[in-house]
């Protein structure tokens, strides 16, 4: 049955949650016909398919085109459509006009980076129906401010802050949050706090569900963060593929 964001929301408690990236039609098939239950068109496109320095650099635009390409798989997990920097800070309308553009390109769900300070935003959001999933702990759009990507939570002012993070957006009507490089112990501090689940990232384990880059499970990243695993080593199988074809060409073995 398809996954809705009120099914994740269900799901606190009674089993972990699963989310991958996918970022077009094939990693959509592969995740889902593993049977995740969401799949984030997360802005890291910029860096894992643009090969952008950061994540600044991708646009609405093309993040629409990216989730109308895994919309297109048609599958059964939720599909989330990851907010890019400038889609939904400038104002609340401008936020909500992003995320109808999403829905309409075939997203079930946004998700966006911030806790109190964009607490309205997800608020008016979720008022025009479109379900959002936050992003607490390392927000990567706020990587100038924070001065790099540096693990979160590990002093007690910063702790107590991703608490009342955590506590707004909840009160805000997001349907999930995700923690990302955060202190394990305050990810499972707001996890025991929360009623939405938590869905982590180099957070620990103690979360309601983790999230990883596709292209890092797949080995397809230059960067794998330390937090992340790669389950198997696609770019060196696929770099195999292209030399045994260049050679049969060169042999004249192939056609
Ligand atoms: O864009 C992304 O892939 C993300 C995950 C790291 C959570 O936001």
């Amino acid at each position: 049955m398809k996954v809705r964001a009120k099914d994740i929301l269900g799901m606190k408690g009674s089993r972990k949650i699963v989310m991958i990236t996918a970022y077009d039609y094939p990693t959509a098939k592969i995740a889902d016909s593993a049977g995740v239950d969401a799949i984030l068109v997360g802005d890291s496109l910029a860096m894992v398919m643009m090969g952008m320095p950061s994540t600044h650099g991708v646009t609405l635009r093309q993040m629409l085109w990216h989730t109308e390409a895994v919309a297109r798989a048609r599958p059964r997990a939720l599909v989330v459509g990851d907010m890019p920097f400038g889609s939904y800070e400038t104002s609340e309308s401008d936020a909500v006009r992003s995320a109808i553009a999403f829905v309409r390109s075939g997203a079930e769900a946004v998700k966006l980076e911030g806790g109190s300070e964009y607490a309205d935003r997800i608020r008016a959001i979720a008022k025009v129906g479109v379900p959002v999933m936050a992003h607490i702990g390392l927000n990567p759009q706020r990587y100038l401010k924070l001065g790099g990507y540096k693990m979160r939570g590990n002093t007690a002012e910063e702790a107590r802050q991703l608490l009342k993070d955590a506590e707004a957006v909840q009160e805000a009507g997001a349907f999930a949050v995700v923690i990302e490089f955060t202190n394990p112990e305050v990810a499972a501090t707001i996890t025991k706090k929360l009623q939405i689940p938590t869905i982590c990232i180099g957070s620990g384990r103690e979360c309601d569900g983790q999230v990883l880059v596709i292209h890092d499970v797949l080995g397809l990243s230059e960067n794998v963060p330390p937090f992340a695993k790669k389950y198997v080593d696609l770019m060196s199988i696929a770099r195999e593929a292209v030399e045994r074809y260049a050679r049969e060409v060169r042999e004249g073995l192939f056609p």
